[in-house]
């Protein structure tokens, strides 16, 4: 790697200063605020559910801002939009993340990466820097799974680890068609996937946890992404009278759904280390006081740093179910709706992350992600990582997420460098 030093500010033909180069705070955070009025709900979040009204909304701002720097804007198969500063040739330097959110969801969560992708490539065209390889900025097609499963299914698509048609004939938790809402909303591109993979990839995302407000640090140097399990478990009895069936004719698929649903919780706490479980979605048929369920529906959400731990807790949780059927008389299904093994990033990106946080005088420190990033699909294609600013509380997927302008503006400076820095060779 060639001797650490950051890019300085310039001031057209004035000469250079010793002041590092940084991008227009005030600005980038007005562009999240802006963004963040679509689809704006009480609290102060967003919902933008991918590939709703608002979704096509937040698009069509964002790729307005594509065209005022200039980017020349491909749209593809999936619906995932690339604006690249072509003002080198070569493979492109990309960031990016995603515009979607939950239902719930807040004003940072992905938006931010992507704006601040944008504000890099403001700050450079604004200061005369012309970096030695174009640089990208990308929004990924539902990255949160929330309304289609998996998640990350653009950037998935995007490397080739999906086919484009089984994307496409995914049916939503609202029974929408993805390729049919992509028409919809007038996104659904001729460009082909898997795509080009960039030079490399590096994505500024919020922590979304707790630890970098636990230990006062501003930059998290991501080391990698752990594995995801996505299941949705069915389970099928026999619906009947609330007062008059006794308890032990009884075959309640309710109950065996809750009981399940705490057996994932202990589990987890069992576990240990970085296991973490949630049942977050519980739909019961026909969900009436006086009525034992016909059928039941939750989905389990297992995460663990180790593929093996997470090997095990999905058996844990298959025997679990077996086991309480059996008991009760019912009978169950599962699907799979996202697996991903655990992800490492590229050391050598990681490390530069570092010393340029360093460098600027920003505590820092190295963790790995619990949320699932497009970062973690890129990485399959070229060296990829990410960094990560904190979340107050450790709040995320929740309209009261926040991260304080200072920390976003940190987050963005330190994207800024290791952009600039991939695209003149001296960390790859
Ligand atoms: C995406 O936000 C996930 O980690 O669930
Ligand atoms: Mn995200
Ligand atoms: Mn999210």
């Amino acid at each position: 790697m060639a001797p650490f030093r950051l890019y300085i500010s310039y001031t057209s033909v004035v000469p250079a200063t010793d002041t590092i180069l940084t991008v227009d705070g005030d600005r980038l955070v007005a562009s999240l605020m802006d963004l963040a009025r679509i689809g704006e709900i009480d609290g102060g979040g967003c919902a933008r559910l991918a590939l709703t009204d608002d979704d096509k909304a937040g698009r069509d701002l964002v790729v307005e801002w594509m065209r005022d720097l200039g980017l020349e804007i491909v749209v593809d198969v999936i619906g995932n939009v690339v604006g690249t500063w072509r003002c080198a040739p070569g493979d492109p330097v990309m960031t990016g993340s995603h515009i979607d959110t939950v239902r719930t969801g807040g004003k940072y969560d992905g938006n931010l990466g992507v704006l601040a992708g944008l504000e890099v490539i403001r700050t450079c065209q604004e200061r005369g820097i012309t970096p030695a390889r174009p640089l990208a900025v990308a929004f990924f097609t539902n990255e949160e799974g929330a309304r289609f499963a998996p998640d990350m299914m653009g950037s998935l698509v995007y490397v080739g680890g999906m086919p484009v048609e089984e994307a496409l004939g995914t049916v939503g938790i609202d029974g929408a068609r993805v390729g049919d809402e992509l028409a919809r909303i007038g996104y659904g591109g001729s460009v082909p996937c898997p795509a080009a993979a960039p030079h490399s990839f590096v994505e500024l995302h919020i922590e979304q946890g707790p630890l970098l407000e636990q230990r006062d640090t501003t930059i998290g140097a991501v080391t990698g992404v752990q594995g995801i399990s996505w299941q949705e478990v069915t389970i099928h009895g026999q619906s009947n009278h609330a007062g008059t069936t006794p308890m032990s004719l009884r075959h309640d698929p309710g109950y065996v759904a809750t009981a399940l649903s705490v057996f994932v919780r202990d589990l987890a706490t069992r576990m240990g280390g970085h296991q973490v479980a949630t049942v977050g979605r519980v739909e019961f048929h026909p969900n009436l006081v006086n009525v034992v369920a016909a059928r039941a529906t939750i989905t389990v959400d297992l995460r663990n740093t180790d593929e093996r731990l997470l090997r095990e807790a999905e058996a844990a949780v298959a025997d679990e179910l077996d086991r309480l059927c059996r008991a009760e008389g019912v009978t169950a299904e599962t699907r799979t709706l996202a697996r991903f093994e655990p992800v490492d990033f590229d050391e050598r990106v990681v490390s530069s992350i570092e010393d340029i946080a360093g460098g600027m005088g920003l505590s820092v420190m190295r963790m790995p992600s619990g949320a699932g990033h497009d970062a973690q699909m890129l990485a399959r294609v070229c060296p990829t990582a990410m960094i990560f600013v904190p979340s107050v509380k450790g709040l995320s997927h929740n309209p009261a997420e926040h991260t304080d302008a200072s920390d976003l503006v940190a987050g963005a400076n330190v994207l800024l460098h290791t952009m600039l820095r991939l695209a003149d060779g001296s960390v790859l």
